[in-house]
């Protein structure tokens, strides 16, 4: 049995993902959970594209040092420069190199011919070498690559120094055989490819991008890149969770292992989810929330008789706790906090103390509290900013033009009130113009969106919102019981970011 690499791009490939953006908190919370998975590589940004992905890409570099961190970079010097700068105090720091290789790219979008990308490629990952040891480079749309072409720059990028060989499936184009066949035709031709490791990476436009990166795990490629929840550019890259456990339930067939912890994948998804607002559909492989609930009769009857009649994996497995025990009002602070951790998370006292207080405050007017609940309140709670504005009181009058009345809680003590009302095209466009009007922030909301996130009219609704002030989007989220006080407080959150950020710029 041997090791395959998992390279996680999550936060590069799959921060790419339309409406996924994480401000440098949120990705350190999630490079922090990706290396308690224990991935292989976290691909930890783009460093060129913005002041913002350089700095996240820095502060993980500073901080994760038990995962190989990895930056991305085109072939252009100035690119690789900043990747390495970025990765200065990396434990073991990786630059990943990528130049379109297809007829498609070399005659439309990058105007080379071969040779011209043979060489842009060499002088690529020479200039990253004398930065790092670790050095991958990707033909970008290799699978629409001519195969003898492929492998003249496979075999040139080797030579010039790249340790891994990434081949790309960029546009979700390839089929497994296909797939396979590629790879088979880098290991039978490239002459030093034993000098590299060769490493799949692929897209999801045909829903095919873990049956193809199993494939080419099979054909002989030991890396595979992926994405938690299968996240990234259009329908995604292939999903972490679903590559891991088909390896490790077929074990039988593919001969392989994987280091990642798998009783962690499912809070991994969960933060991930909750961070980026991209919600896991109900039916998704491994983390969905059906994946392992049995609604028939004949197939609960064979569960409880014997689970692998129609379970392959045991849901604790994957981190699923084995519990149906439902907390209430009763419950005390020691029960709480055994389900905290059965959920896979670890909350500092501080955090522990406010999400235990906003429990009671939920069993007051809510019977049963769910696993879900406990989820949203964490979530809750880590989405937390320092407020520089709570909410106090909210009104609604929805008349034939709806008015907001809403009053703030501002000042170091929070001991100052300050309220005014608006009108908006609803209830909600009331009362986000209302805080709009007393913050002084005026936002353009983007995004808007209410869940329960349980079953049963005193569920808790969680509200999440992408704000835009001054060409920056601010994600907001709450819970509340009740959904338009969820709403007007995810949208208070947003703001607050806002504030903090110009309470910031003013004191520097
Ligand atoms: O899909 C792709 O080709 C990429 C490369 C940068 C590896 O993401
Ligand atoms: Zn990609």
């Amino acid at each position: 049995m041997s090791k395959i690499k998992i390279f996680d791009t999550t936060l590069r490939d799959g921060e790419q993902s339309p409406g996924a953006s994480l401000d440098n908190k949120e990705k350190l919370q999630i490079a922090r959970q990706l290396s308690t998975l224990n991935i292989d590589v976290m691909e930890a940004g783009f460093p060129i594209t913005s002041e913002g992905d350089f700095k996240s890409v820095s502060a993980i570099a500073k901080e994760i040092k038990d995962v190989t961190v990895c930056a991305l970079a085109r072939a252009v010097d100035k690119d690789i420069d900043c990747a390495a700068k970025a990765l200065k105090s990396a434990k073991s720091p990786r630059i990943h190199v990528f130049l379109a290789t297809s007829e498609i790219h070399r005659k439309f979008k990058l105007i080379k011919v071969k040779e011209e990308i043979i060489r842009t490629a060499v002088k690529g990952v020479k200039r990253a070498r004398k930065y790092v040891d670790d050095v991958e480079f990707s033909p970008e749309d290799a699978s629409r690559t001519e195969p003898d072409f492929l492998v003249d720059v496979v075999e040139a990028v080797i030579t010039a120094g790249a340790t891994t060989v990434n081949i790309p499936d960029t546009v979700g184009y390839a089929v497994p055989e296909h797939y396979a066949a590629i790879i088979k035709n880098l290991r039978d031709n490239v002459k030093n490819i034993n000098d590299a490791v060769i490493s799949v990476h692929c897209h999801n436009d045909l829903g095919l991008a873990v049956a193809n990166s199993l494939a080419a795990v099979k054909a002989g490629a030991t890396q595979v890149e992926c994405t938690i929840n299968g996240i990234g550019e259009r329908a995604g890259n292939a999903s972490l969770e679903e590559i891991v456990m088909a390896l490790k339930t077929r074990k039988d067939f593919f001969k392989h292992t994987t280091g990642i912890k798998t009783k962690e994948i499912m809070a991994t998804s969960k933060i991930v989810s909750g961070l980026t607002g991209l919600r896991v559909q109900r039916n998704k492989a491994i983390v969905g929330e059906n994946a392992f609930a049995h609604e028939s009769g004949v197939h609960q009857d064979g569960v409880l008789k014997e689970s692998t009649t129609y379970e392959i994996i045991k849901p604790e497995e994957v981190g699923l706790p084995k519990t149906n025990i439902v907390l209430g009002k009763l419950s005390g602070r020691h029960a709480f906090k055994k389900r905290v951790k059965a959920l896979g998370y670890e909350l500092p006292d501080e955090e522990f103390e406010h999400t235990f207080s906003q429990f009671k405050l939920l069993a007051d007017k809510k019977k049963e509290i769910y696993d879900q609940d406990i989820e949203a309140l964490i979530r809750d709670e880590k989405s937390e900013v320092p407020h520089i504005y709570e909410l106090e009181s909210l009104s609604i009058n929805c008349g034939p033009v709806p008015t907001a009345g809403i009053s703030l809680r501002v000042g170091k003590g929070k001991d100052k009130i300050i309220a005014d009302s608006a009108k908006g095209d609803g209830s909600i466009d009331a009362i986000f113009k209302t805080i709009d009007l007393l913050t002084g922030i005026k936002g353009t909301l983007l995004d808007y969106s209410v869940r329960s996130v349980t079953s049963g009219k005193d569920a808790l609704g969680e509200a999440s919102v992408d704000v835009e002030v001054e060409d920056n989007t601010y994600k907001g989220r709450a819970v509340s019981t009740d959904t338009i006080e969820a709403s007007a407080k995810a949208y208070l959150n947003a703001i607050n970011k806002v504030a903090i950020k110009h309470r910031r710029k003013k004191s520097t």
